[in-house]
C-alpha cells in the first residue's frame, strides 16, 4: 500500500506539552501555568514547568527526528515567549528559541510546520477577558506578526489555530481545561473570537506573503450506534438529525466560517439561547473567511450520537441539548478512547465533500497505551496496530476521492497531556521523565519503516 508521490510523513508537538523552562529568557505566564499550578486541575498535580526538557534538548530531538527520516515536524509557538504579556514589542531571546529550532529543522532536511496558538494563551489577556473579549482576536493577530517577521524567511507552513472547538469548550465551558471557566456563553463567545483572531491572523500573513495556511481542527465523525456494528440500534430520522447537528456543532462551528464564511444554523441557534449572537458583529464572517490552503484534521475517535429527546444538556456544550452520546463497542485506549479506524475515512471523505478544493493534511493521530522500557525497548504492538490500522484508512480515503497531503503522528516524544498529566504517553519515544531519557519505542522503528517505503 503506496502512498501518493510527495506525501508528507512527520510528527507533532505543541509547546506547553514539550518545552519546559517557563522563567526563561523573559517568558511570561500563559494560561496553563496558573491552570496546572492550581490544584485540582490536572491529575497527579503535574504541571508544565520541565516537561520534556525540549527547550534546552531540542537539538537532541532534532537528531532524533533525522533518524526517524521524518520529512515534518509540526511544533507550537509559545505566545508568551514572544509577547510575555500577551502584546506589545516581541522578546527577541524568546523568538530567538524557534530561530534556533528550525535553523536545525532545515539543516536536517525536515519542513518545520509552526502552529501559533495551540493553546498557551498568556495569562494577561485571560485576565483583560481572556477569549471571550474581542480584543483579543487582534492580539492574535499582532502577535502572529510578530512571530512571521522572525520566522517568515525559513518557516513556510503556517498553522493559526489548533483545536479552536477545545479550546473554546473545554476551556470556558465545562472548565476541563484552562482557563477553567464554567459559562456556556462565553465558551460560544471565545468559539467565535478564536474565529475571528484565525481570520485577523491568517491575513495579516497573507499580506506578510505567507503561503500554505491551515486551520487545524479537533474532528470526529458523527455516527449512530448503528454505524458502530450496535445491532440493538435501529437509526431512525431522528438519529440522522443528531449526527448532523454534532458534526455542525464540532467541525461545521469552524470550517464552515472560515470555508465558506457562514455559521451553521445549529450554531446560531445555540448561540441564541446561551447569550444571544449579539458578540458575532456585522462584517465578521468575511474577516474569517480568508482563503486558506489546507485543513489540518486530528482524528482519534469517531462521537458515537443518537437522539435522546429529554436528555439533560451538556450545558457545556451548547446545542448538544437533545442528543445522547455513546462511546463505539470497541477495544480502547488508555485515554477510554475506542478505537475506530474507519472514523479516519469517513471523516476525509465528508470533509472533502464539504470543503472541495482544499487540501487535507492529517495533523495529528495517536494513541496513548501504558508503556513500559524494558532493556531499552519499548514493545507498543498496540500502538503500531493504531497506527497501521489508521493509515490503512488514510489511504482508503485517497482512493475514494480525499485530496490527502499528509500525516503527522501525536506525539514524537511522551508528554504533558494537558489535565491528565504525565501518565498518559502519546509519543512514538518514549521520555522518562527523572533522567529526560528518549528511547525510541518499536513504533517509532515501524514509522521510519514506512516512511522510508511511502506506505504500508
Ligand atoms: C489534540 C491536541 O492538539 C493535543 O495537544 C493533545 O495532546 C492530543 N489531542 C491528545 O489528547
Amino acid at each position: 500500500m503506496i502512498f501518493p508521490e510527495n506525501f508528507v510523513w512527520g510528527a507533532a508537538t505543541a509547546s506547553y506539552q514539550i518545552e519546559g523552562a517557563v522563567k526563561e529568557d523573559g517568558r511570561g505566564q500563559s494560561i496553563w501555568d496558573v491552570f496546572s499550578h492550581t490544584p485540582g486541575n490536572v491529575a497527579g498535580g503535574d504541571t508544565g514547568d520541565v516537561a520534556c526538557d525540549h527547550y534546552h534538548r531540542h537539538t537532541g530531538d532534532v537528531a532524533l527526528m533525522r533518524e526517524l527520516g521524518l520529512a515534518a515536524y509540526r511544533f507550537s509557538v509559545a505566545w508568551p515567549r514572544v509577547q510575555p504579556d500577551g502584546t506589545g514589542p516581541a522578546n527577541p531571546r524568546g523568538l530567538a528559541f524557534y530561530d534556533r529550532l528550525v535553523d536545525e529543522l532545515l539543516a536536517a532536511g525536515i519542513t518545520p510546520y509552526a502552529t501559533l496558538y495551540h493553546w498557551d494563551l498568556p495569562q494577561a489577556l485571560e485576565d483583560r477577558g481572556g477569549w471571550t473579549a474581542r480584543d483579543t482576536a487582534h492580539r492574535l493577530a499582532d502577535y502572529a506578526e510578530a512571530v512571521h517577521a522572525r520566522l517568515g524567511d525559513r518557516v513556510r507552513h503556517w498553522t493559526t489555530l489548533n483545536e479552536p472547538w477545545v479550546a473554546a469548550y473545554l476551556g470556558y465551558g465545562n472548565g476541563v481545561h484552562a482557563p477553567g471557566r464554567r459559562d456556556p456563553a462565553a465558551a460560544m463567545r471565545a468559539a467565535h473570537h478564536l474565529l475571528l483572531g484565525h481570520g485577523l491572523a491568517a491575513a495579516r500573513l497573507r499580506e506578510r506573503g505567507a503561503q500554505h495556511l491551515m486551520l487545524v481542527v479537533n474532528s470526529a465523525p458523527a455516527l449512530t450506534p448503528a454505524q458502530v456494528g450496535d445491532p440493538s440500534a435501529v437509526p431512525g430520522e431522528a438519529d440522522a438529525a443528531a449526527v448532523e447537528r454534532v458534526h455542525a456543532l464540532l467541525t461545521g462551528q469552524f470550517l464552515d466560517p472560515a470555508v465558506h464564511g457562514r455559521y451553521p444554523e445549529a450554531v446560531l441557534e445555540a448561540a441564541g439561547r446561551n447569550g444571544g449572537t449579539g458578540h458575532i458583529q456585522d462584517g465578521d464572517l468575511e474577516l474569517i473567511a480568508v482563503p486558506i490552503d489546507q485543513i489540518g484534521v486530528n482524528y482519534y475517535n469517531p462521537c458515537v450520537v443518537e437522539a435522546a429527546p429529554g436528555e439533560p444538556a451538556d450545558a457545556a456544550w451548547p446545542g448538544s441539548e437533545d442528543i445522547g452520546f455513546r462511546a463505539a463497542e470497541a477495544p480502547s485506549t488508555a485515554m477510554g478512547w475506542p478505537i475506530v479506524p474507519d472514523g479516519l475515512s469517513r471523516l476525509l471523505v465528508r470533509l472533502t465533500r464539504d470543503y472541495p478544493g482544499i487540501p487535507l493534511m492529517v495533523t495529528e493521530n495517536g494513541a496513548a497505551f501504558e508503556d513500559v522500557v524494558v532493556d531499552g525497548r519499548v514493545h507498543d504492538a498496540e500502538r503500531v496496530s493504531f497506527l497501521e490500522g489508521h493509515l490503512r484508512e488514510a489511504h482508503r480515503a485517497i482512493e475514494a476521492g480525499a485530496d490527502l497531503r499528509g500525516y503527522l503522528v501525536w506525539s514524537l516524544l511522551d508528554n504533558f497531556e494537558w489535565a491528565e498529566g504525565y501518565r498518559r504517553r502519546f509519543g512514538i519515544v518514549h521520555v522518562d521523565y527523572a533522567t529526560q531519557a528518549r528511547t525510541p519505542k518499536d513504533s517509532a522503528l515501524w514509522f521510519r519503516n514506512v516512511i522510508a517505503r511511502n506506505g504500508l
